[in-house]
């Protein structure tokens, strides 16, 4: 189990830190508190590229071997990151024209991180540059576990960049995918508004204009950048596994807030890494939402530092953020949940950012581990070190241990990006929020969930839901129906199949390509504004518990081979299905033709586990979120009390705990913010 922080030593220098006779001596005593706070590795460097090469060919790493130096004489590992994400002002000067151009034509300066376009040639050059002089200084370090590939990519909105350089990569990039002219204007639909071209040269990239682009070219575009941000970063991973094949290569994403593809990224990396900005304000379901999508980017093939098989939280926020509206601090034992969270859902390495909050830069009033001071005598620091002495405790019982689901949520970003286009049919309709309508009910429900794109093997789930996949490829459309035939349940939803890949409306019924597995045809679809509902109705096997709304989207649904379960209540679509069900071959595809309030999915998640025998990992009260993870022989169960306010719970056979070694039964209180750890052997 990897426990940490992420450390600038570059901060801590005099006159900041240190003394003018020994400037970096302040680099000792934070050794020294890490080592006290079961620190076991540190996560530098992304940034430090204006410091490493002050002056175009004039390398100095020596500094940075020093603190790795003395990192190794505590036993503290080291990740590096490769510092392209903050060129330095010397190459922005001699080469304004790695500045990313924006869609209106406007270079985005130098000064800050991100300032580069990633079409650039010479970008890529200098990029091979740094990083093979970084690998040559300090790859053979003995302290150097993985390497982490530039930081944050995509982040401030510099997944597109409108540059000369791009346009010519466009344009290669459309001639690979169409072959010739004609293709790409039958297919991208270029007739519409007589957009046609007759060189690819001609074809737009979507800059500022009078009114919308063409969505099949605004997707090809988002396709495109996320082309070339996973290209730039396996140009990185290649040069650092030819460098220094011993070592793992990571790079820290956040939960799908960017626009690019997070599977295809996965692919580059040896194990995934994540930022988490875990605060007080968001909702427990929520956070770990994002973190079992980001968990299940990598479903095989992980190289971690350690063997281990899960995803770092690179980052996780080790108290305030700076960039709310109000900056709170996070609550006492917050911090503490916050972490046992993350290790719950399959996380095998914790860094906290940042270790000490910085005097200088944009960052000083982000919580840290230590405050300004840099005593030590503060809130966070006593509460870390805490949780560094008890993920020390558990890790032998968590090695090698795994989350496993049967459940299964498709995400797709062709299909978010599409669904982020300007013109949808209800601008209030959000993917997000119906993603998390299903999740929150299996999670409060106690029953593990993983992400996948449509295109994965779903053979191993139970039940997959698949919701609003609006633009659906043919080539989904056909796994979807494989799933169901082999014995899968499906469960499928209104805004599904409405166009394929080419952004093409069907013309044989929505939803596109699935009208059999579903054994219907949605005839029209009527979006509703916010404040207007209809109700469901709830006939035949479906119960429900309460009289639930339909809501943003009502589909009119023409009935063929399915059961209905439940129909409208009222308007002129009144008694006219509005869930269904569909048995084919072996499998069974549900329909839901409407979003609803949460509690019609709990109801849902409900009757969906009796249906496919689906069991809660543990009974608990409502308020306490449970997660396991597992292998063989053992199971080890994460109990966490969200709330302000202490939860009994009633432990009907005695549970091993594993934090304090006692044996619990009859009624235990978790403390409000409390954890439990508890082992169970399972016979062989
Ligand atoms: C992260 C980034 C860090 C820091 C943090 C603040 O995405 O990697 O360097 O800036 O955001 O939110």
């Amino acid at each position: 189990m990897f426990f940490g922080v992420d450390y600038y030593p570059e901060h801590w220098v005099w006159p900041y830190g240190g003394s003018a006779e020994e400037p970096e001596a302040r680099w000792k005593r934070d050794v020294e508190l890490m080592v006290e706070a079961g620190v076991n590795v540190v996560r530098m460097g992304e940034f430090a590229w204006g410091l490493y090469e002050p002056e175009e060919g004039k390398f100095n790493f020596d500094w940075m071997r020093r603190a790795m130096d003395l990192f190794r004489s505590a036993g503290i590992k080291v990740v590096l990151g490769t510092p392209t994400a903050a060129p330095p002002v010397w190459l922005a000067r001699k080469h304004p024209e790695i500045l990313p151009i924006d869609e209106r034509g406007l270079a985005k300066h130098e000064g800050t991180r991100r300032a580069y376009c990633m079409n650039s040639d010479v970008y890529w050059e200098y990029t091979r540059h740094i990083v093979t002089a970084l690998a040559k200084a300090l790859g053979n370090h003995p302290s150097l576990v993985a390497w982490q590939i530039d930081n944050g990519l995509g982040g401030h909105f510099t997944e597109a960049s409108f540059n000369e350089e791009t346009r010519r990569d466009w344009v290669q990039w459309l001639r690979a995918k169409y072959e010739t002219v004609e293709r790409l204007n039958d297919l991208m639909g270029t007739r519409f508004w007589a957009q046609t071209v007759t060189r690819f040269e001609d074809v737009p990239m979507p800059k500022a204009a009078p009114t919308v682009h063409n969505p099949a070219l605004v997707i090809d575009w988002m396709r495109f950048c996320s082309d070339t941000i996973v290209a730039y970063a396996r140009m990185q991973a290649d040069l650092l596994h030819e460098l220094t094949p011993a070592i793992p290569v990571t790079q820290n994403l956040r939960a799908l807030t960017r626009k690019f593809d997070h599977f295809d990224m996965a692919e580059v990396l040896d194990f995934v890494s994540v930022d988490s900005n875990a605060t007080i304000q968001e909702k427990p379901s929520q956070l770990a939402c994002e973190l079992d999508m980001m968990r299940s980017l990598k479903k095989a093939g992980v190289r971690t530092p350690d063997g281990e098989s899960g995803f770092w939280v690179i980052e996780q926020k080790a108290n305030n953020v700076d960039w709310q509206e109000v900056n709170s601090l996070v609550r006492p034992g917050v911090v503490r949940m916050f972490t046992h969270q993350l290790v719950s859902r399959g996380a095998t390495g914790v860094l906290y950012f940042l270790w000490r909050q910085p005097r200088i830069g944009s960052e000083k009033f982000y919580g840290g581990v230590l405050t300004h001071d840099g005593k030590a005598r503060n809130r966070i620091y006593q509460e870390i070190k805490q949780v560094g002495q008890e993920l020390q405790a558990l890790a032998p019982l968590l090695k090698d241990t795994r989350v496993a689901a049967e459940t299964c949520i498709l995400l797709s970003h062709d299909n978010d990006w599409n669904l982020s286009g300007v013109k949808q049919p209800n601008k209030y309709f959000n993917q997000r929020e119906h993603v998390q309508l299903f999740y929150n009910a299996f999670h409060d429900r106690n029953i593990p969930v993983d992400f996948a794109r449509p295109t994965e093997d779903l053979s191993r789930y139970k039940i997959v839901v698949a919701p609003s996949l609006q633009l659906l490829a043919g080539g989904e459309a056909d796994l979807l129906k494989l799933y169901v035939q082999n014995g899968g349940t499906l469960v499928g939803t209104f805004n599904t199949g409405l166009v394929d890949e080419h952004h093409m409306a069907p013309d044989s019924g929505f939803p596109h390509d699935l009208t059999d597995l579903f054994g219907l045809e949605v005839l029209e679809f009527d979006p509703l504004p916010p404040g207007q509902e209809n109700h469901i109705t709830s006939k035949g096997q479906f119960s429900a518990t309460h009289l639930h709304p339909a809501k943003v989207w009502c589909d009119i649904i023409e009935p063929r081979t399915c059961q209905i379960l439940a129909t409208y209540a009222k308007d002129f679509y009144a008694g006219r299905p509005v869930m269904t069900m569909n048995h084919f071959a072996a499998g069974r595809a549900i329909y839901i033709g409407t979003m609803s309030h949460q509690f019609f999915y709990n109801d849902l998640v409900v009757w969906l586990r009796q249906l496919c025998g689906i069991n809660p990992l543990l009974k608990v009260p409502d308020q306490v979120e449970v997660s396991m993870r597992q292998k063989d022989g053992t199971k080890v169960f994460f109990l966490i009390n969200h709330q302000n306010s202490p939860v009994r719970i009633p432990f009907l056979k005695p549970m091993h705990d594993a934090l304090t070694g006692r044996t619990l039964s009859g009624n235990h209180d978790l403390p409000p913010h409390g954890v439990l750890v508890l082992s169970e052997q399972t016979p062989a």
